[in-house]
């Protein structure tokens, strides 16, 4: 049978097509793994409560480093430790996050703060709270039946 040149283009053209698409992906999926970018830390997550420094979540001053606290998060469906916590106006503020179960989000409402919390992995994100006011951590990784129930509340004061 003999082929028509058109449908020859066409058919190099559809390959070499699908040959990149797979390429792209096999490409990103060695790149990235299974790896949110900003996680870099493993923990186990079995022993979250264990391990240092979700041993005590909650807002901790630190010294001679580049950022004046630590507010430490364990975050487990379907809620976050801490559930409130006061933060002092203008604190350099390292948020350190890591989950005990599923995939959870955390997302501090009006600000840059987005994060994905994966087990396995720790979460970082350095900010400074140079607004006094309420903010508002939430979920937004749909993580099972209580998901919309999953908040917690920094209150930046004077
Ligand atoms: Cu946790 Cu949605």
């Amino acid at each position: 049978m003999h082929m028509h040149k058109l449908e020859k283009i066409w058919l190099t053209f559809g390959i070499s097509c699908l040959v990149i698409f797979l390429a792209v992906i096999g490409v990103s999926a060695f790149y990235l793994g299974n790896k949110p970018p900003s996680c870099l830390t493993t923990i186990n997550p079995e022993k979250v409560d264990e391990t240092k420094p979700f041993d005590k979540p909650g807002l901790h001053k630190v010294e001679g480093k580049d950022w004046d606290y630590e507010l430490v998060y364990v975050a487990a469906a379907f809620s976050y430790s801490p559930a409130k916590v006061e933060v002092p106006l203008g604190a350099k503020v390292k948020v350190i996050a890591t989950t005990k179960d599923v995939v959870h989000g955390f997302e501090m409402a009006g600000t840059n703060v987005n994060m994905m919390l994966e087990p396995g992995y720790v979460s970082e994100y350095t900010t400074t709270f140079d607004k006094a006011g309420e903010y508002l951590i939430v979920c937004n990784e749909y993580c099972g039946a209580g998901h919309h129930l999953m908040s917690s509340m920094i209150e930046v004061v004077k």
